[in-house]
């Protein structure tokens, strides 16, 4: 039998770890998938898209830096896309449009409260960042119904648009933007959606929102224990956790979009902790 043909699409590509994280879910599942990675042109995105999907195509993860295209190509959105204003995932649906999905804050959500046990509902939470990494996880994040979340960035005025951006999605929730320096009280849960970690830097929090049975999540990952992750455990977190989980998560829900066969991602992390460790 022919396998049915997916790929990651960025640029740059060949660091992706998607088509590892994928051929294990195909051999676990038993799915005939076949997964490649696509470096797209910087002026070429969707002269690709169409061009795999009219080769017959099943599906696409999206990655750097085309979320927000593959977001504006679609002419579908789901929910979760539609808020996210970025898509890491696009299909064609049953009446042939190119929908746009994202799974990325559902990887988030998933890591945390299946993976880690940590509680989102009624709990106080601190994001950091207001960029599309943040974007991308906040209608998920907001559906767990936290009792608060309070974003933080270094440009605060893009936290506050963020946080009005989402107003309609709050519910019970305490949803507010602003600065670094701002939040001096203890979270429950802080979550590090910044870039700084790429550059080895630490934006500048208070150590007072660390207290003893805080919970930090740093959306990035390495083989070393990330910058942010490190302050907070000198600062007496908890526990720090970091964002390979999220990677394998956003991608078990993508395949479960495409497919309608949720794979088992414990496997896989163990696997993929193997070589990042
Ligand atoms: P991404 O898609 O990864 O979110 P982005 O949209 O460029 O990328 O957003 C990057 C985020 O990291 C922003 O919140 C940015 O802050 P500004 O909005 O003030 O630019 C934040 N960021 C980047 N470098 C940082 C640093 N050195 N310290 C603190 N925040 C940083």
């Amino acid at each position: 039998m022919k396998n049915d043909l997916y790929a990651v699409v960025g640029n740059p590509i060949s660091h992706s770890k998607s088509p590892r994280i994928h051929s294990l879910f195909a051999a676990q599942t038993g799915e005939p998938v076949e997964y490649t990675a696509i470096q797209a042109p910087l002026d070429g995105f969707a002269d690709t898209v169409t061009g795999f999907f009219d080769r017959g195509g099943c599906g696409l993860n999206i990655t750097v830096p085309f979320k927000e295209q593959a977001w504006a190509m679609a002419s579908k959105r789901t929910w979760r896309a539609e808020k996210a204003g970025a898509a890491n995932t696009l299909f064609i649906d049953g009446d042939g449009h190119l929908t746009a999905d994202n799974t990325d804050g559902a990887g988030l959500v998933a890591d945390l409260v299946k993976n880690h046990g940590v509680a989102l509902a009624n709990q106080r939470i601190l994001i950091l960042g207001a960029g599309g990494a943040v974007r991308g996880v906040m209608g998920p994040l907001l559906a767990e119904q936290p009792r608060a979340l309070v974003i933080a960035n270094r440009t605060p005025a893009k936290a506050r648009v963020l946080a009005d951006l989402f107003a309609d999605e709050v519910g019970a929730t305490q949803l507010r933007g602003g600065g670094f320096e701002q939040p001096t009280e203890v979270f429950d849960l802080v979550i590090n959606g910044t870039s700084a970690s790429l550059q080895g830097e630490l934006p500048p929090l208070s150590p007072a929102i660390i207290g003893p049975s805080t919970v930090v999540y740093d959306m990035m990952y390495g083989p070393d224990t990330t910058t942010f992750n490190r302050w907070a455990l000198d600062n007496g977190a908890r526990a720090a956790i970091d964002g390979l989980g999220m990677l394998i998560e956003q991608a078990a829900a993508a395949f479960a979009v495409w497919r309608g066969v949720q794979p088992d991602t414990a496997p896989v992390i163990a696997a993929l902790r193997d070589r990042v460790g």
